[in-house]
């Protein structure tokens, strides 16, 4: 069950906002930079990974692209469709009541439906602004994304580090600052180095909110299956350098399912604390009542 308090709960010694049926605004989001509050944001694709993180107090959910290689298993995050993030964005509002819920925008698809979200992710700096203005014109508020961008991906030849030429560095500045004029309430920085992302936090307005982009940003967001070592698609090739393992999981539920394949196939398993009796005379009824007359 989610937890009300009035106050944040000290639960083995880690101090967690409230969990409260009023869920965070886009002003409650941007209110935090200036009181200097980290923000914290983590990607989530279906209701109990939602609820989990909502129990765990993060203050706002992703339902990423990053959806298309995390769950969906494709090699990119350019297959998602817009019905794909609609049917998981609604199973994470489903599972989360106060965390501000945004849905990316997948590649190619800048209509909108209806899925309980309360704002949209849009990847890309001057180029989308005009976007990002007439979405927010109608009432929209949406994140911007600049850095490493993974829809663009076949245009920057990799996931590598963006920004690192002085020109790099001052187009990314001038995209983050395209997107807080033309509205967006925060920006993901991806991949970026430390001193850039805490350059451009300092000159936005809005919130910086970092994935591989140092301490500096007002607050950081990592994709789920990375941190918890959960099937990520990055084990056993490449992890990147941001993600910082907190769980084994991938392992333990791999084992687990090692152990139940071995005990059905040993026999082992169900025991008679796993099954379900029956009275005897019951029995013995049915198997009379049943048996085949023996052949003359
Ligand atoms: O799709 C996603 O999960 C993202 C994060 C990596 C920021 O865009």
């Amino acid at each position: 069950m989610v937890q009300q308090s009035a106050h944040s709960e000290l639960t083995m010694g880690v101090t967690r906002p409230p969990v409260t049926a009023a869920r965070l605004t886009v002003a409650d989001i941007q209110d935090m930079k200036p009181r200097g509050e980290k923000i914290v944001m983590l990607t989530a694709y279906d209701y109990p990974s939602a609820r989990l993180a909502e129990e765990a107090g993060v203050d706002m959910l992703l339902v990423g692209d990053s959806l298309g290689m995390v769950v969906l298993g494709y090699d990119s995050t350019l297959p998602v469709t817009l019905e794909d993030i609609l049917h998981h964005a609604r199973a994470v509002v489903r599972g989360s009541q106060r965390a501000l819920v945004v849905a990316d925008m997948p590649f190619m698809s800048y209509q909108l439906k209806e899925a309980g979200a309360q704002a949209v992710k849009i990847e890309g700096g001057v180029h989308m602004a005009e976007t990002v203005r007439r979405l927010v014109q109608v009432g929209i508020p949406v994140v911007g994304h600049v850095g490493l961008t993974p829809q663009s991906i076949n245009q920057l030849s990799g996931y590598k580090v963006q920004g690192r030429t002085p020109e790099a560095a001052e187009r990314l500045l001038e995209d983050a600052i395209s997107l807080q004029q033309a509205g967006a309430f925060a920006v993901v920085l991806e991949t970026i180095p430390a001193p850039l992302a805490s350059l451009v936090s300092k000159r936005l307005r809005i919130p910086t909110i970092g994935i591989g982009a140092g301490v500096g940003c007002d607050g950081q967001v990592q994709v789920w299956h990375d941190l918890l070592s959960y099937a990520t698609t990055f084990v056993p090739r490449h992890i990147p350098r941001h993600v910082k393992q907190y769980a084994n999981l991938g392992a333990e539920i791999r084992g687990a399912i090692e152990q139940y394949a071995a005990e059905v196939r040993g026999g082992s398993f169900p025991t008679t604390k796993e099954s379900f009796r029956m009275d005897r005379a019951v029995l013995s009824e049915v198997e009379a009542a049943t048996a085949k007359p023996a052949r003359g």
